[in-house]
Formats: structure tokens, sequence, C-alpha cells
């Protein structure tokens, strides 16, 4: 409390500070902040306050990041000052203090972990592994779309509906070996289906995560109880716990039976002693929940803008034809694919999965833009102001995938936005992101005429900590035929 206090006076005290946005005594910026979609509103604010600015969110300042270059200055050139997360109470709870990848401040247990999922799951070797695994994916999906088409012509389906389960499969298989169907938990006393499954690690944990506590904003009030919120966070953890684990020890009785596979707990079970069970846990929870949404975000956000613009998707269709003539699209052929490419990355910057990066917390004095920043600010990074941000972007709100064909944008580059964040903490599944969407977005494509359901057009809202698109999106297909 002393220290958060000096951190308080040592911000009025600094002549060099970032502007500050007004808000109200005590609170500070909160009541601005009430919807559950605080990249809009900072966006808005950039444009009265320029790049960088500082709220305050109760008790706490906190420096809002609002342009690539400032990002990338925190990112890269200052991280070694900016290297530890801020985890609200929910994410503390649910992460178990920082055990995951994506929370862990960065030292030996962060690279240590980063190790073993880019070695067991995402890097260049291992996702070579699972390429079987993700044609399977992309081919079933395919399938499951030609008999909705076939049984029920005029009616548009719902495309979350297939990708989802395709993806949630690719998942469980790469993190633990198996596409689980069912499996018993103690705790529950029964066996739970798959569905539940995605329930519990997927849909639950997604919703917890933006659970906000009053007392995150006022530390000084920590002892005071919030039950509602504590039941909800603990009871969604107590579940996940439960199925998880349950979900490991299925795996170890088929490993104790000599049938070794290819996943993430195959490898940590094998390589690894120094983890303990609490941390195995949490590391298969991460993977799980880390493969079964962002990609699923981006698809469908990429499908959904193909389908809302006809000229465009015409394009694409003849670079493919052109490509790949007769034959289905792969991996192989990605790098002579640029306007497929270009697609991809301009559905990341316009609908960004990630739209605020999860918080950092200065931790050691140093300087932004040229503004002083004092030991223990907190520190967002609003990638969706990053990307509409018209200095940099012509007419950031158009989806226009031109923009990132020739000029200063390399093809193999997986970075061209902010989406996957920059520097050491850059994210880790971006190869296997680009590997399912673009081979999905091409085959759906090449096989398909999208049309949105009549009425649909400009459906963008969001929900959820990604942006995960409101209104799922409803298509109409339209076999093309073989070619
Ligand atoms: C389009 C898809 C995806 C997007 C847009 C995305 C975006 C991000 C972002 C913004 C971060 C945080 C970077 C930061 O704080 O600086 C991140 C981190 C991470 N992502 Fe992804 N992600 C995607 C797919 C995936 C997939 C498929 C996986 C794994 C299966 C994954 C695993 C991770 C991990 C482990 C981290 C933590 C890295 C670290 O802290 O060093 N991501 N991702």
């Amino acid at each position: 409390m002393a220290e958060r206090a000096g951190v308080i006076a040592s911000w009025r005290n600094r002549p060099n500070a970032p502007p500050v946005v007004p808000g109200l005594p005590i609170i500070g910026n909160l009541h601005q902040l009430k919807e559950k979609k605080p990249h809009q509103t900072f966006t808005k604010w950039s444009e009265l306050y320029g790049p960088i600015y500082t709220i305050r969110t109760g008790a706490s300042s906190v420096v809002v990041l609002n342009s690539t270059e400032v990002a990338k200055e925190a990112m890269i050139a200052k991280f070694s000052s900016i290297s530890t997360r801020k985890l609200s109470k929910a994410l503390s709870v649910l992460t178990r203090d920082k055990s995951m990848v994506a929370t862990s401040d960065y030292g030996d247990f962060h690279k240590m972990v980063k190790r073993y999922v880019m070695s067991s799951m995402l890097g260049t070797s291992a996702q070579k592994l699972f390429r079987a695994t993700r044609d399977m994916m992309v081919n079933n999906m395919l399938r499951t779309f030609h008999k909705l088409v076939t049984n029920d012509p005029h009616n548009p389906l719902i495309f979350r509906d297939v990708f989802k389960d395709e993806l949630f499969r690719l998942s469980l298989i790469q993190s633990l070996g198996e596409d689980v169907g069912s499996v018993y938990v103690d705790e529950f006393g029964r066996d739970i289906s798959k569905e539940e499954i995605f329930e519990v690690l997927v849909h639950d944990m997604m919703m917890c995560a933006i659970e906000a506590d009053w007392r995150d904003y006022f530390p000084y009030l920590s002892w005071v109880p919030n039950k509602s919120f504590e039941t909800k966070v603990f009871t969604t953890e107590a579940r996940r716990n439960a199925v998880v684990r349950a979900l490991i020890n299925k795996q170890k009785e088929r490993i104790a039976r000599g049938e070794a596979r290819m996943s993430y707990l195959d490898f940590l079970l094998k390589e690894n002693t120094e983890l303990t069970d609490d941390q195995l846990m949490i590391l298969m929870s991460e993977s799980i929940l880390a493969s079964a949404d962002t990609v699923l975000v981006t698809t469908e956000w990429a499908m959904y803008e193909i389908a809302n613009n006809p000229d465009k998707q015409e394009r694409l269709h003849q670079e493919i034809r052109e490509v790949c003539g007769d034959e289905a699209v792969t991996e192989e052929h990605l790098p002579r694919l640029p306007y497929l490419n270009a697609v991809f990355h301009e559905t990341l910057r316009r609908h960004s999965p990630v739209p605020v990066l999860p918080p950092r917390f200065v931790h050691e004095d140093t300087t932004l833009a040229g503004y002083d920043v004092p030991t223990g600010t907190e520190m967002m990074i609003n990638v969706y102001g990053c990307h509409m941000d018209d200095k940099v972007w012509d007419s950031p709100e158009d989806w226009l995938p031109e923009r990132f064909l020739g000029g200063g944008f390399e093809a193999a580059d997986r970075y061209k936005t902010m989406a996957f964040g920059a520097g050491k903490r850059t994210c880790a599944g971006s190869l296997q992101a680009v590997h399912i969407a673009c081979v999905a977005i091409a085959r759906f494509v090449q096989e398909f005429e999208w049309r949105l359901r009549d009425g649909d057009e400009g459906k963008e809202d969001t929900m959820q900590f990604t942006a995960l698109k409101l209104h799922p999106l409803h298509v109409h297909l339209k076999p093309r035929g073989r070619m």
C-alpha cells in the first residue's frame, strides 16, 4: 500500500508525465469504461490525448498505448523495464498466479515453458508432425458443409458450429494425444461429454476471464469480501481443475499401457520432472484454451468479409484457380498465394482477436515517446487503436486486403500488424494460426461460393475477451463444382 501511494505521488510530481484523461475523484476513469469494450473508448481518447496517455482506474495509474510506434518501443526497445504481467484477480486465480506461458513474468520459468510448447506443438518442426491432423480438420469441415448444403440447400448454415467442433478436436489431439469423446470426472460423479468439456475448459474460462472485481481497482480494500465474484471465479476454477485432472489421468493410463503418442502432454511427462502437478494442469488448460478460440475468431471474420465482398471473393478465387488449378490448396501453396495472405492479415488488422494485450507492469523507471513512466505504472497496449490509426492505415475502418500487397510488406512476415504482439512475448501459436486459417479460408472459397444471410451486412459487434463476433456468421454456400 505504501508502495502504491508512492507511485501515485510520484506521478503527480512529474512534469513530464503523459497527458492525463480527466476523470472523477476516487474512481478516476472507471465509469467511462463500464462496457466490456475498453478498446473502443481508448481509441476515442487517443484522438483527443494522443497515442500515449494516462488514465486512472480507481487507485492505479495506467498508461495506455495506442500507436504501433510507441507500442513497439514498449515491447521491444524498453522490454527490459516492462517485462512483467499485471493480472486481474480473476486471471490470477485462473492461471494460478502466473503459471501459464502467456501470463508468467519474463524469466526462467517463462523461457522454459515457452520452449516446451514450441518444441512439442507450435514451433516449425512440431507443426510438421501435426500436419495430418490439420488436413483432417479442414477435410471434415468441408464434408460437413457439403452435407448441410445438400440436406437443406435454402437455409443458411451456422459457420461457427462446424468450425468450433473441428478446432476443438485438433486442440485435444495436440494437447492430450486423443480426440476425447467423454471423460469420467470424480468431483462431478459422472461422465461428461465433449460438449461439456468444451463448456468448462473454453466457454466458461473466456467468460470468467473478463469478470471484474472492484477490488482490482482499489487494492487497499482487498480485505473487503466480494462474495458473488469469489463464488463465480472459484467455482469456474474448481470445475476446470477437476476436468483437466481427469483428462490428464486418462492419458497417463494410456501412457502406462505403453501407448505413447505425439502430444504436448506426452512431451511434458517424458521430458520434464520439474513441473508440479498443478503447473502441468495449468499448462494443459492453457494450450486447450489457446488453440480452441483465436483461430475460430479470425476465420469467422475472414469468411464474413469474404461473403460480404463478392468482388474480393472473386479475386481470391481467381488467384487460387491460377496457382492451384484442380488441386486442393495445401500449406505448400501458401507462399504462392499473396492475395490469400493479404486477406488473412487484413482480417487480423481489422478484427484483431486480442484487441487489448494482457496488461503489463513497469518494474523500473523508464521513458516512452519521450514521457517519463515511473516504476509501478500499469500499461495497456490497445492493439485495436494501433490498427485504427489513420496516420498509418488509409481508411482504417475498411476491410481492404489490397493494402498488404507489394509495398513495404514481406509475404512471409507474420507480424505485419500488432495482432500477434511484438518482441519477446510475441504469440507462440502464430504459425499454427497461419496454417489453419489460411488453408481453411482458401479451401472454403475453392469449394463454395459464399453469401451472407440477407440482412446480416454490417453486423460487426464483438463479445468476450477475444473479439468474437457477437452475431454468429450465417451463410448460404453454393458448391462451385470441380474446375
Ligand atoms: C489468430 C490467432 C491468434 C492470435 C491473434 C493470437 C494473439 C496473441 C497475442 C496478442 C498474444 C500476447 C502477446 C503479448 O502480450 O505481447 C499471444 C500470446 C500467446 N499465444 Fe497467441 N494468438 C493466436 C493463436 C494462438 C494459438 C493457436 C496458440 C496455441 C495453440 C497461441 C498461443 C499463445 C501463447 C502460448 C502465448 C504466450 C506467449 C508469451 O507470453 O511468450 N496463440 N497470442
